[in-house]
């Protein structure tokens, strides 16, 4: 198991990110005779063993299921253990982009909170690069050592340092850096100690992840005082769209419906109770239009093979992506005239 490539079957000691349902996705490393317990059932970890990842497992006492996947960073970001606000795919996938990020890179991260962001980073520079992060807060840099440890990001480098007070240098380690994130509540004091762990041959980009408005005024202030140049902030909205399948239904049939909740109001709960549990000899009925309807009470399982479904898109009602504004600035290497 490596963040950095893929393997096809799962070993004992690998990590698998156990699917349960969309908001529950458990991080599990498969050891022999230890058991995963869901809600919808118990999973062997002797049984994952020899199966492929990205296969649906069966629970043990037959009913239930998860999927078993393959650590990605992007599968990590909505699995790991939270220490702190993260930063989302969403984000992640535009910074990356827009630092040009790329294999050979040299990152300096700060701080390093729940090493989502450390993954991401440490995936696409790969081991031709280097990310250099930093924390301050004991327990959490501890915490996150012992992860990128266990996850074996060989081009990880992680230092408990205040960055704002004690700047960037590492002994034995000449820094050199091209991409610089900054998500800390005040990088207008960290920007100045940038100066010596900086490329002064290449382009260096940068990115500040601020909340609040307040912190992108201040530090687009520290970065124009710096001679950083082409300073933009922008905010990341992404909305995700999903597919299911809509049963087909006559205006007919949805007059019924309406019918049958208000005489269900009308006359009570007793009666709603009642249409429950008797038990229809068939789970439908035909509309005078020759459609297949439900009958009343019966549960239907989405695209179950008696009825006629249309494939529906529908995207989520809210914008959740945005955590904090980004502000990008760049610095050019000096040409020296002749
Ligand atoms: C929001 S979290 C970072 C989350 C991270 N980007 C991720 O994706 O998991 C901010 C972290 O910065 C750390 N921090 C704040 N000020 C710092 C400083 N001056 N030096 C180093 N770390 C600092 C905090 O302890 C916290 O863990």
């Amino acid at each position: 198991m490596s963040f950095y490539e893929y393997k096809d079957t799962i070993a004992e000691g690998d990590l698998v990110l156990a699917y349960v349902t969309r908001a529950l996705i458990k991080p599990i490393y498969v050891k022999k005779g230890e058991i995963f317990n869901t809600r919808y059932g118990h999973f062997e970890h002797d049984k994952m063993i020899g199966m492929k990842y990205g296969e649906q497992m069966p629970g043990a006492k037959g009913y239930g299921f998860i999927h078993l996947l393959y650590p990605t960073p992007e599968w990590w970001t909505l699995s790991l253990p939270h220490r702190t606000q993260i930063v989302y795919t969403p984000d992640s996938s535009y910074i990356i982009q827009r630092l040009n990020v790329t294999p050979g890179s040299r990152i300096i991260e700060a701080g390093t909170g729940s090493a989502s962001f450390t993954h991401s980073f440490a995936r696409t520079a790969t081991l031709s690069g280097k990310v250099f992060t930093y924390e301050f807060h004991e327990p959490r840099y501890l915490e996150a050592k012992k992860e990128l440890a266990e996850h074996q990001l060989a081009n990880t480098t992680i230092t408990h340092r205040d960055v704002c007070n004690d700047g960037f240098n590492v002994e034995g380690e000449d820094i050199d850096g091209d991409v610089v994130f900054l998500d800390l509540p005040s990088p207008w004091d960290a920007l100045p100690h940038l100066e010596s762990v900086i490329s002064s041959t290449r382009r260096v980009g940068i990115c500040c992840f601020s909340p609040c408005i307040e912190q992108v005024d201040r530090t687009v202030k520290a970065l124009e005082d710096l001679g950083w140049t082409q300073i933009e902030m922008v905010e990341v909205a992404a909305r995700r769209w999903g597919t299911r399948k809509e049963m087909v239904r006559t205006v007919e049939d949805a007059v019924q419906r309406i019918r049958d909740i208000q005489s269900g109001r009308k006359n009570g709960i007793e009666v709603m109770k009642r249409g429950a549990s008797e038990e229809p000899s068939e789970k439908f009925q035909k509309t005078s239009k020759g459609y297949k309807t439900p009958k009343k009470s019966t549960k239907v399982k989405e695209g179950d093979e008696d009825f006629q479904w249309v494939n529906v898109t529908k995207s989520e009602a809210e914008i959740k992506s945005h955590t904090s504004y980004l502000t990008f600035a760049y610095r050019i290497p000096k040409i020296e005239s002749k």
